[in-house]
């Protein structure tokens, strides 16, 4: 058990295309969450449009707090600290989140906690409901494989807040290829639920697609692999697209370098265990391959923690709040990564 002192944590996050609000007790225990997804709203655009994405925050953030706040049966006199993602994401969306949380803690009085967006999706791993059985809490040294829509990286956490990044991607990010490549295969947005449904129906061995192993670094690189899918699509111009094929073939490059240099990365910095965050570890292949080995510890949060949500920002706002690393007021809009 953590000796910090208790508090309960109001959570914010408007990022990119998802308001949410969250409360969380003691940095792990959810009482509520919400997430107001626009994704309808954007799929009609193919893809994320920013300026649409921070009207719809304007529309739903205050819904979403009183939501949230209702359905955990307390008011702002009950929270301790309100936390905000401050970064990275969509400027216009970000500013949305932050001028609402900066207006209850000015308002009430309460602390103000600026959260980075990745640093929530690694504290995913601490969250689990009230009413379920406590989760063990995750233990140092970890290996944190965070996969987004614009990140991916290995970062190792010897402690609390203490990130270091060991490797991340060169150019796209997983979540990214994972959209664009949907695009090219004719599914819809989001592309990696979209791909991995279609894969579902797929041979994995059906194209050889490169590997970019990145030998003697912790580096990633996905473009040479999308380049790939693409060169065989226009080779196929004329003929019925293997879709279901194509679909899983690239998902099988994606997964197989994800699982295997997380896993070396974990045995040369002798882990207790590994984490897996953000959106794109909601991939099942992906989760099969961490959660069927028998070498580590897993960590990958349930569903609906793997994609954008508040309770992760709560989680990694309580420990800023209760180790003394807040930001306060003066926050901005800052994607700084890692932080010191
Ligand atoms: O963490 P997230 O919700 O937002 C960012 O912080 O970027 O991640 C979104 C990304 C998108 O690229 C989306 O296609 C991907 O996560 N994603 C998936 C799956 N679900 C979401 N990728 C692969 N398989 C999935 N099931
Ligand atoms: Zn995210």
């Amino acid at each position: 058990m953590s000796n910090l002192a208790p508090a309960r944590i109001l959570a914010i996050e408007t990022s990119c295309d998802e308001t949410a609000a969250a409360v969380l007790e003691n940095g792990r225990i959810l009482l509520a969450s919400t997430v107001a997804s626009q994704m309808d709203i954007h799929a009609r655009y193919g893809g994320v449009f920013p300026e649409v994405a921070s009207r719809q925050h304007v529309l739903a953030i205050l819904p979403v707090i009183e939501e949230t706040l209702a359905k955990a049966h307390l008011t702002l006199e009950n929270i301790d600290a309100v936390a905000v993602t401050r970064g990275p994401g969509l400027a216009g969306s970000l500013i949305v989140g932050m001028n609402a949380a900066k207006g209850i803690a000015i308002g009430t009085g309460l602390p103000l906690v600026g959260v980075n967006h990745l640093e929530g999706h690694i504290y995913s791993a601490w969250v689990y409901d009230s009413g379920d059985m406590p989760a063990p809490e995750p233990q140092f040294p970890l290996m944190a494989l965070l996969v987004s829509g614009g990140h991916t990286e290995l970062n190792l956490m010897e402690g609390h807040l203490n990130y270091r990044r060991l490797g991340a991607t060169l150019d796209d990010a997983s979540g990214e290829a994972f959209d664009k490549v949907a695009r090219m295969l004719g599914l819809p947005y989001p592309g990696g639920p979209s791909v991995q449904k279609a894969a579902e129906e797929g041979d994995p061995t059906a194209f050889k697609f490169p590997r970019a192993w990145l030998e003697g670094t912790w580096n990633f690189s996905f473009s040479g692999l999308k380049t790939a899918v693409l060169k065989e699509v226009k080779r196929l111009e004329g003929r019925p697209l293997p879709v279901a094929d194509l679909a899983a073939s690239f998902q099988a490059a994606v997964v197989d370098v994800l699982f295997k240099k997380t896993m070396l990365a974990a045995r040369e910095f002798e882990a207790k265990e590994i984490i897996v965050g953000g959106g794109v570890s909601a991939n099942k292949p992906l989760r099969e391959a961490f959660l069927t080995q028998k070498e580590f510890k897993v960590n990958i949060p349930r569903l609906s923690l793997c994609t954008d949500n508040a309770a992760m920002v709560a989680s990694a706002g309580y420990y800023r709040f209760a180790l003394g690393h807040q930001d306060g007021l003066g926050i901005d809009v800052l994607p700084t990564w890692p932080l010191s």
